[in-house]
């Protein structure tokens, strides 16, 4: 049973809660590969998915899932609607609430929003990516994407590379790797990788190549490109030559080991054109499990809410 009708984060998860979600996501996942990918489980249920930032796999993965389980869904667009003439996030949603909606997908700059809005609400609020506090649902594809290949996490090493400081995807993918045992080391320059992180059982480096040979997996952040005004990083360049997956260093890596990336990726920065496309990366396979994981989700809240009506 899922904890909470909503979901905002994988910190407040139990072990017990992920796996559950983890084994509903890879149910989902086979059923992706059949011609007929289409249920009615959520038939009588009203999704509105609220992006007030730029996205093209949580968004269009949060609604390809919502349709699949038979919901009814509606999409708001940031620039053509009232949010645009000074509307409040949370008046948006109230007004949205009496039009009867039951889940409000949300992606936001701000961190802690999902917090606010779920104290405020009775739609179920679900975490799409909010500031640099949670990014659940990609952390959710990020394992199933492990377990599917290699089964368990114990003994798992991985490791998190470039800009974790401002990351959502690093801080809610450590949380979910932690419960399930595996080793994670986060990889980046002393700017992006405050040393406060630790607290979190996990290993920091600064350099990528001693510790490159000894991992299962790379999980290579993108660069935001904002940050090289803000003093944070030299040069893309540089940080290519420190931090990038290219050629040279895939031969450097363990022969089962794979490449990830939460997208969208800067090719020659994290990652090299040969990274992207090499038969070690499994980025587009990434992307096929968010549908599945963020239908797991949809379903788990939708059987939380229908059982405490
Ligand atoms: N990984 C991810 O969140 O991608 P989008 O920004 O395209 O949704």
């Amino acid at each position: 049973m899922f904890p909470s009708r909503h979901f905002i984060g994988i910190e407040t998860l139990s072990r017990e809660e992920l796996l559950e979600i983890l084994s509903l996501g890879a149910k989902y996942r086979l059923l992706l590969d059949q011609d007929d990918k289409n249920l009615t489980d959520l038939k009588n249920c009203t999704v509105a998915n609220l992006f007030f930032e730029n996205s093209t796999r949580t968004r269009f993965s949060f609604e390809l899932a919502e349709r699949r389980l038979g919901a009814t869904v509606i999409n708001f667009n940031n620039e053509s609607s009232s949010s645009a003439k000074g509307e409040t996030v949370l008046d948006t949603i109230k007004n949205l609430e009496v039009m009867k909606i039951d889940m409000v997908v949300i992606r936001h700059t701000l961190s802690g929003i999902c917090n606010m809005l779920s104290r405020s609400v009775q739609a179920s609020i679900i975490n799409a990516g909010e500031g640099t506090h949670e990014h659940p649902t990609q952390a959710l594809l990020d394992v199933l994407s492990l377990q599917q290949h290699f089964n368990e996490f114990k003994g798992l090493s991985v490791g998190i590379i470039g800009d974790i400081l401002h990351s959502r995807v690093a801080r809610s993918l450590v949380f979910a790797l932690r419960l399930l045992g595996a080793n994670v080391h986060l990889i980046g320059p002393k700017t992006l990788l405050p040393a406060h992180f630790e607290r979190f059982g996990v290993t920091l480096h600064h350099q990528l190549d001693p510790i490159l040979p000894e991992l299962d997996a790379t999980v290579s952040l993108r660069i935001q490109m904002e940050r090289m005004e803000s003093g944070y990083l030299p040069s893309l360049i540089e940080f290519h030559k420190a931090y990038g997956i290219d050629e040279r260093r895939i031969g450097k890596m363990k022969s089962h080991a794979i490449i990830m990336h939460p997208g969208p990726v800067n090719r020659g920065v994290e990652l090299s054109h040969y990274a992207v496309d090499s038969e070690k990366s499994i980025i587009l396979d990434q992307v096929t499990n968010g549908v599945a994981v963020r239908m797991a989700v949809l379903k788990m809240i939708y059987e939380f809410r229908s059982s405490s009506l």
